[in-house]
């Protein structure tokens, strides 16, 4: 399979761990992995970089919105994968090239709303001046959207989920999750 939106990096299961054999330092995405049902997809390593194989877990497919209903700075929200606890996301028209952007200009995105350290509500709080999401209402983590929701500023140490889509002619679908969403220890809740 492949497709041009996402950008997914493959744990790199060589390296040994820090702390010696049999030690076990599986981060959230390493977890995500590992639990999930797996695909090897192209993706794109950042806004301007070469695409690289990597591995996604892939989810029902669903369709989120329009690309020609997307303004600049406008988040449309959504449930994903499902419509349980924590699956509440946006999708965003940024402006400016985002890492796993799709459309023309690739720089629509989605994540998820929920903050990765103690799973603050970030709804209604995207910035369009600096393309990021939070700050988070309890402890004022910050993500930046332009590059797969990356820690900006605050107390968490995750990325911020990232909703990967897949553009349709001008039906925009999400397909997958890249990072493991806040309160499930699987994404699919199963
Ligand atoms: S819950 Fe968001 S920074 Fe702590």
């Amino acid at each position: 399979m492949t497709m041009d939106t996402h950008t997914l990096l493959k744990p790199d299961a060589t390296k040994p761990s820090a702390s010696g054999p049999g030690a076990c330092h599986m981060s959230r995405r390493e977890f995500l992995f590992a639990a999930g049902t797996t695909s090897v997809m192209m993706v794109s390593a950042g806004p301007g970089l070469a695409q690289i194989p990597a591995m996604v877990a892939t989810y029902p497919k669903k369709l989120v919105a329009r690309l020609s209903d997307l303004k600049q700075d406008r988040p449309i929200d959504f449930q994903y994968p499902d419509k349980g606890e924590y699956s509440e996301s946006m999708i965003v028209k940024l402006g400016v090239e985002g890492g796993g952007g799709i459309g023309p200009n690739r720089d629509v995105v989605a994540f998820n709303y929920f903050c990765t350290h103690q799973g603050g509500d970030m709804t209604g709080s995207y910035k369009g001046d600096t393309k990021s999401l939070g700050a988070c209402p309890l402890h004022l983590s910050t993500y930046d959207l332009t590059r797969h929701g990356i820690l900006i500023s605050g107390q968490a140490y995750q990325s911020l989920p990232q909703v990967l889509l897949e553009l349709n002619g001008n039906d925009v679908f999400a397909v997958a999750v890249f990072g493991l969403i806040y309160g499930r220890f699987d994404n699919l809740q199963g």
